[in-house]
């Protein structure tokens, strides 16, 4: 449907696609609820999930973000070991297999060749593949032996934000169906969590203002910045510091707390940025004694907590999720910080330079 791709008021895709994020997971709750109340999926794709003694998923840009939380859900919930790869790498340095592998695509697309490439790969080679993707009957969708749609509606500014969001919630249930099938004991109810996290989403989109105050306050000067996290925190630091510099150009790099000390410290100078993520109880005092760390070298460092994990003086308290859906709330500050700071530089929010939508060449 046309009307649904019009900008509307928004003077930009992007921002117009961060808002949508709560409706999308509100969508895919629906989506996926069967007439009981509790998530469902087609047979065949249970199937495929409880046969396989490991997943390998597969994707590329944002996506692949995504796949990194999915691995923990596989992991965690259902028990299945999960390896995340780069599609560019994978078909061309293939690991070593298991057994019984199932392959899973992330793709928002479902036309990124590099991604294809892999699949074709796996085919031919006799292995079950599932994609996950946003637009139903895509290539990869089409040649894949089982689709899971993101219902997140089109995407069209380059820079993925609610298709992002959407791939984790997916993951997330299909992990869920995974481990009740597996007979894996219901660690929470992820049809309450996962509202209880799009109202936590709106809630931040709410606070837009705010982030337009600390993408002016921390990125106004800068030539770089720096995210980041622990576990779950981890994951979404590369998704924040991706977003960041394919919008504003600015120099961003994610990476684990605790790999500081062994060379990015270096860059750390007198005002230098650093987002540090500290959603995670459990990693809270490791990823704050990284801030003192580099605070004591002159960073500038803004603290994403939430409620629960704060602390007096950190810039931005998310609401209170479960602690494994915290990057659908942590992901949506660094949206908009980016946007910001895309929009202040007076760059091409939607179409940033050099790249594409989706990349249909290896
Ligand atoms: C391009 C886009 C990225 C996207 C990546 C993977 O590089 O610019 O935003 O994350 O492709 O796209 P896909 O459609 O496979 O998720």
């Amino acid at each position: 449907d046309a009307s649904d791709i019009e900008k509307g008021t928004y003077p930009h895709y992007m921002l117009k696609e961060i808002d949508e994020q709560p409706a999308v997971l509100r969508k895919i709750i629906q989506a996926y609820q069967g007439p009981d109340g509790n998530l469902q999926l087609e047979d065949e794709t249970i199937g495929a999930l409880t046969r396989a003694d490991r997943i390998y998923i597969i994707a590329a840009g944002t996506s692949s973000h995504a796949g990194l939380v999915g691995k923990e859900y596989f992991e965690k919930l259902a028990g299945i070991p999960t390896e995340v790869h780069i599609s560019s790498e994978f078909g061309y340095n293939m690991p070593l297999l298991s057994e019984r592998p199932l392959f899973i695509f992330i793709s928002q697309s479902g036309e990124t060749a590099d991604s294809r490439q892999v699949l074709v790969k796996v085919k031919e080679m006799g292995h079950p593949s599932l994609t996950v993707t946003n637009v139903a009957g895509s290539t990869l969708s089409r040649e894949s032996d089982y689709t899971v749609l993101l219902h997140a509606g089109p995407e069209i500014a380059v820079a993925s934000t609610k298709a992002y969001t959407a791939q984790i919630a997916v993951l997330a249930i299909l992990a869920s169906c995974a481990a009740e099938v597996k007979g894996h004991p219901a660690q929470f109810d992820l049809v309450h969590e996962l509202g209880i996290a799009a109202t936590a989403v709106e809630t931040m989109i709410d606070r837009k203002e705010e982030m337009e105050t600390i993408s002016f306050d921390f990125l106004e000067m800068t030539r770089n910045a720096f995210f980041i996290g622990r576990g779950m925190d981890y994951h979404v630091s590369l998704e924040g510091a991706l977003k960041l510099k394919e919008i504003s150009y600015i120099q961003a790099e994610g990476f684990a707390g605790g790999e500081l000390k062994h060379g990015t410290i270096a860059l750390i100078e007198e005002g230098t940025p650093v987002f540090a993520l500290a959603t995670q109880a459990a990693v809270s005092a490791n990823i704050r004694g990284n801030v003192k760390e580099v605070t004591a070298r002159g960073a500038k460092a803004c603290i994403l907590s939430m409620e629960g994990t704060e602390e007096a003086g950190d810039r931005i308290v998310i609401p209170a999720v479960h602690p494994m859906l915290t990057p659908l709330v942590s992901v949506i500050p660094l949206q908009l910080i980016s946007y910001y700071a895309s929009l202040h530089r007076g760059c091409d929010v939607d179409q940033p330079r050099n790249l594409a939508k989706s990349v249909t060449v290896e």
